[in-house]
């Protein structure tokens, strides 16, 4: 019987996911399928049900209903009930809902694949945002034992949120967004989880100039691939890190979830994803 899976968001329309799930299901013969679907956040509720009904086996989250589908969940694994947020939902055969989330792993492993010489434990970070993604990324970065991580958010507030909610053991300092410039002198890695640079957003107004030339600097926004914060530490001969792998790295445990394999990030499946990305 054709497994269903599919992505929840609002919008989904630009999401690459069903391309990298389609290449997947194809590669390894899989009877599958994996669908954008568009939900407004009034309908979450009715529409997973529905997809319940439908005989689905699971689907990813999106924005906006990451935080809010951990409410509809039977159950969540440690790390998603650690960061407040699922990304990744498995249905079993008596229609019960298991809340994942895979950003975290992708995250980490995207970060470890990239740079393998970077070794995280005893590090400094600078996280800016403080949404579903900054948490999974603070999470992440807790985990491996950073030895300090500073989390800037135009929104003070919820940047405090989140450090109470994650950090046990007050390796995490608030800084005001007005000051992000100047918090940089000692970072090994700088991370931006805020949507600026996005197209259609704002640049990252953000003066790297005090940033030292051995940090790495990680944008998980990857439409464009190269944001302007990535071009600008790229001139100044810093290691960048493209949100691009993130994405793919997130999905494969997904995959694995639902259909039982764990799939591969092969130059194929990069090179069809870079395609769309360059033509859309
Ligand atoms: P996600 O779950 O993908 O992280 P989100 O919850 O919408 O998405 O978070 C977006 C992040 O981008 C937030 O940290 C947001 O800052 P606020 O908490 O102050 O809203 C940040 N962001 C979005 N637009 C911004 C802007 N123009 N200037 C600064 N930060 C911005």
């Amino acid at each position: 019987m054709t497994r269903k899976t599919g992505l929840i968001g609002h919008p989904v329309s630009h999401s690459l996911s069903p391309v990298i799930h389609t290449h997947w299901l194809q590669q390894y013969r899989i009877d599958g399928t994996y669908t954008a679907i568009d939900i407004a956040p009034d309908d979450l509720s009715t529409r997973v049900r529905a997809l319940v009904d439908d005989g689905y086996v699971g689907f990813n989250v999106t924005l906006p209903h990451k935080e809010e589908i951990a409410f509809l969940c039977d159950d969540l694994d440690d790390t998603a009930q650690a960061v407040g947020a699922v990304n990744t939902v498995t249905i079993d055969n008596r229609g019960r809902l298991h809340g994942h989330n895979t950003d975290v792993d992708g995250f980490i492993n995207h970060l470890k694949s990239s740079v393998p010489d970077f070794h995280l434990s005893g590090k400094h970070a600078v996280v800016l945002g403080a949404g579903g993604a900054a948490r999974a990324v603070l999470y992440a970065l807790l985990r491996e034992d950073f030895e300090w991580i500073t989390l800037i958010n135009r929104t003070r507030e919820r940047a405090v949120a989140v450090a109470n909610d994650l950090d046990d053991d007050g390796r995490v300092l608030i800084v005001d967004w007005e000051k992000r410039g100047g918090a940089l002198a000692d970072t090994d890695l700088l991370v931006n989880t805020t949507s600026l640079g996005m197209t259609g957003q704002a640049p990252l107004d953000m003066d790297v100039g005090g940033l030292s030339p051995n940090a790495v600097v990680y944008d998980i926004v990857y439409r464009p691939l190269m944001t302007p914060l990535l071009q600008q530490a790229k001139m100044r001969g810093n290691t960048i890190v493209t949100g691009l792998g993130m994405l793919l790295h997130q999905a494969r445990p997904a995959f694995d979830a639902w259909y039982g394999v764990m799939p591969h990030v092969d130059d194929e499946l990069e090179s069809i994803v870079m395609e769309r990305l360059v033509g859309s």
